[in-house]
Order: structure tokens, then C-alpha cells, then sequence
């Protein structure tokens, strides 16, 4: 029997899950649906099968794919789980079994040390395969039309310990560049590369340490350059067994940035330090003369996370902010310097990713006017001009929220920019969701078409668009 959810700030709202699976053809549209768009649009986002056994956070929910797919002017949608272990023996035991992030003082006896993977932090195709991501397991593989399981994915052995959730498709070859940390466990430094062709084969991992073990959720790629960032949001197994939190904000360590060349190795890495802050996302980067210019959101700490002694996070350090941060590769010094381009608070950064790793005029987030150190509920879409050093925004009506925008070219050599943003929309009046299609240039006369689902798209993270085959 399946008991009614606990109260839990990630559970409320948009955020509680959705305890249901389903297909919805031929959704209804308003405005025209741009006849170009061929494709689906998929997202990945937290969705606990079961009520949390203890403390919920949504980085820890399983995770459940949604597809919108769209041709031909139409639209249908369909939505599954992500059926990873951890979730079929909790389906099979008809509750939850493991604590948050598998805490073993919250988990039953008999899952105590069994991998927590819940597979809910992005959905990438790539090689020929569907991929649930999230950064501690290795990815897990979907059916690109069914979004049935089908189990995880090592690429045939060669992926040693977990894959980040924020791989990077190269535009100009089609490989993809992935990394990983905690290779060696929970609170281990090792860290590692990994380049995966166009076709899906592993090609090459170089392994490293960093300097300490912290959360590495995304890192950057430019023309020549990989660039892995470690910021003071430290894991320490130890910590944790004296009570305190495994995942903590060390104010007190630096940033640093270790960059290697593309086809360098790990005696290559140049470690360029900065003062302590947190960035989940960059935008993207890119290098020229020597400079490596990378556009980052920038956290003043750890967003949400306690202290290494256990004091609550400050929230009004939970909002990140646009910055351009520059590392001088001819330089004398080992520092990075930070420029701040934008006071709004924002999100879910995204590019016209034909752009990927050049320079970039356009980026596209998720924003809000007074977050306020709530959870991450976003009501703008956001496009900022880099040369113009302009923002132009759609702001939703009042109480709806919005995802991560992605862009969509309008045709394969259509400039930059010039495309399509997808994203979700939250009808909070109605608990429902439309998917959004908004003219990526003129993004404040708001969407050219909608498509209206009866049921909702919850708060989620990432998502990407697949082209039809
Ligand atoms: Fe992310």
C-alpha cells in the first residue's frame, strides 16, 4: 500500500511527482506549430515512484523521461520511468527501500551499499543510443522511440566509475566529450576524461586527481582546451561518519580550474585558482590567442547546501548570476579573473549548440526577478546578446514556471540564433503543462505555438532535442 507523500518543499508544487505513465497523441495546438520542427524534445527531471522513507531532496528522485515529440505540425507526447535497479526492487517490494542518495541509515538492511542510481539528471542521444544521465552511475540506456529500459550502458566495458550528466557533443565532429569524478568511490580525487566517437565507442580516457574531492557537475570544451572545474562543494565520506554532511560548502578553500589540452594528458594539467564559489552550469566557452573566455553562472556558495560543521546554507546565496571568466593560458600567474555581465538571477543555461566550444553571441536561460532564495522555480525565458550586451525576456503569467529553454536551428546553416526555443511550461491554476515554442529571436513577443497536455511535466532539470532519424 502506497501511503501519501510526506511534506517536503521538493515535493510540493510542480514538484511532487507524477504517478502516472502515459501516451497522449495529437496533442491540441495553439498558433502554428512550425512545420521544420521534426523531432522530439526530451527532458529528465526527479519523480520519486514511492513516498521518501526520510529527508527528500530532488536531486535523489527517480528519474522519469518525457518525450514531446513533433512532425508534421503535430505533437504527441509520452512519458516513463526510468527503470534502474534501485527502482525495480522497489517495485517489487511495493515501497521505497533505499534512504536519500542510498543514506545506509535510512535504507533498508538489505539495500545497504547497493548502487543509487536514479538516472534523472539529463537525456542526451548520442551514437545511437538514449541516454538517461545523472553524474554518479555510469548513463542508462533507453529505447529512442519507446523510452522502455533497457539497462545501463559502459560502452562494452570501457567507462571505468561514473559519467557526468553534462557531456558535451563536439559540433564540429559529432564526438562526445564526458567526464567523470569519484571515479574510485564516494570521497576519492580520481577523476577521468572520456572521449566517445560519433558512433558511441569509447576512444580514449585519461585519469586523473584533483586536488580535492568535490561535486563536479558540469565542466567546459573549447577548440583545443578541456577545462575541468573544482569547487569548494567538498564530499567527505569521513566527514559523514562523524555526523556531519557528506556534501559540504568549504568556504575556506580556493576554486580551481585544471585545464588540458584536448589530446593532452593528465602531467599536462595547469591548475588556475580563483576565489571559492560554486557553478553548476556554464554557458559554454571558447578560446582565442591563448585566453580561454568562459560564461559561467556563478554561485556565491554551495546553493543549499549546510557547512562543513553543519550551519545552514545562507540562502541568499542561492541565486547564480552571468559572468565571464577569463583564464590566461600566456599569463604569469595561475589565477582566473571573473567579470559579473548580469545581476538577474538565472538558470538552465543554453546555446545554440552549433557553438559549442566557439565563441558565442546568444545565450538562452531560465530567470526569474525574485527567487529569493526559494527553491529553483523559474517564470522567464531569457535570451542574452553577448555583443549587445542585452537581455530580452518572456515572463509567463503570474504563478506558471518554466524549464530549461533548448534551441532548435531553423535549418543546419541557419546563423546563430536563428531557431526555435523549446521549453515547458507549469500552469500552476490548472496543474497542467503546454510545451512552449518561441521564436528564438523575438522571444518576447512570446510563443508562435503551444501544445497542451491535461496532465503536467514536472519540475525537472535537463533535456535535449533529437532530430527525427
Ligand atoms: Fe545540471
Amino acid at each position: 500500500m502506497t501511503h501519501a507523500y510526506p511534506d517536503n518543499r521538493f515535493l510540493r508544487g510542480n514538484f511532487a511527482p507524477l504517478r502516472l505513465e502515459c501516451d497522449a497523441p495529437d496533442l491540441v495546438i495553439e498558433g502554428e506549430l512550425p512545420r521544420e520542427l521534426d523531432g522530439t524534445l526530451l527532458r529528465n527531471g526527479p519523480n520519486p515512484y514511492y513516498p521518501p522513507r526520510d529527508d527528500y531532496h530532488m536531486f535523489s528522485g527517480d528519474g522519469m523521461v518525457h518525450a514531446f515529440r513533433l512532425h508534421d505540425g503535430r505533437v504527441s507526447y509520452r512519458n516513463r520511468w526510468v527503470r534502474t535497479d534501485k527502482l525495480n526492487r522497489e517495485v517489487a517490494a511495493g515501497r521505497a527501500l533505499f534512504g536519500t542518495f542510498g543514506n545506509p541509515a535510512t535504507s533498508e538492511p538489505e539495500v545497504r551499499g547497493v548502487r543509487y542510481n536514479v538516472a534523472n539528471t539529463n537525456v542526451l542521444f548520442h551514437g545511437g543510443r538514449l541516454l538517461a544521465l545523472e553524474e554518479f552511475n555510469p548513463p542508462f540506456e533507453l529505447d529512442a522511440n519507446t523510452l522502455a529500459s533497457r539497462g545501463p550502458c559502459d560502452f562494452e566495458g570501457r567507462l571505468r566509475g561514473p559519467m557526468t550528466a553534462h557531456p558535451k557533443v563536439d559540433a564540429q565532429t559529432g564526438a562526445l566529450h564526458a567526464f567523470g569524478y569519484c571515479v574510485d568511490g564516494w570521497g576519492s580525487p580520481r577523476m577521468a576524461y572520456h572521449h566517445i566517437d560519433a558512433a558511441g565507442v569509447l576512444t580514449r580516457t585519461v585519469e586523473f586527481d584533483a586536488p580535492y574531492c568535490a561535486m563536479v557537475h558540469d565542466f567546459i570544451v573549447t577548440e583545443r582546451y578541456l577545462v575541468f572545474p573544482i569547487f569548494p562543494l567538498t564530499i567527505e565520506p569521513q566527514r559523514a561518519r562523524r555526523g556531519g554532511p557528506l556534501l559540504a560548502w568549504e568556504q575556506d578553500r580556493p576554486s580551481l580550474l585544471g585545464v588540458m589540452p584536448r589530446e593532452g594528458s593528465a602531467a599536462d594539467l595547469r591548475w588556475f585558482a580563483g576565489e571559492a564559489c560554486c557553478v553548476f552550469h556554464p554557458l559554454n566557452a571558447y578560446d582565442a590567442d591563448g585566453v580561454i573566455v568562459a560564461d559561467m553562472l556563478r554561485y556565491d556558495a554551495g546553493p543549499g547546501f549546510p557547512h562543513a560543521d553543519g550551519r545552514p546554507p545562507d540562502p541568499r546565496q542561492a541565486e547564480a548570476r552571468l559572468e565571464r571568466w577569463r583564464l590566461d593560458l600566456g599569463g604569469a600567474t595561475d589565477t582566473f579573473t571573473t567579470t559579473r555581465l548580469d545581476e538577474q538571477a538565472s538558470e538552465f543555461p543554453r546555446l545554440d549548440e552549433r557553438y559549442a566550444g566557439l565563441a558565442h553571441r546568444y545565450g538562452y536561460f531560465s530567470t526569474t526577478p525574485g527567487a529569493q532564495g526559494r527553491a529553483a522555480v523559474f517564470d522567464e525565458i531569457a535570451r542574452y546578446d553577448f555583443v549587445r550586451d542585452t537581455r530580452e525576456i518572456y515572463r509567463l503569467p503570474a504563478g506558471d514556471s518554466v524549464s530549461e529553454p533548448v534551441f532548435v536551428p531553423r535549418a543546419a546553416d541557419a546563423p546563430e540564433g536563428e531557431g526555435w526555443l523549446l521549453a515547458v511550461a507549469y500552469r500552476a491554476r490548472e496543474a497542467r503543462s503546454d510545451l512552449l515554442v518561441l521564436d528564438a529571436a523575438q522571444i518576447a513577443a512570446g510563443p508562435v505555438a503551444l501544445a497542451r497536455l491535461e496532465t503536467r511535466v514536472p519540475s525537472g532539470f535537463h533535456g535535449n532535442w533529437m532530430p527525427a532519424a
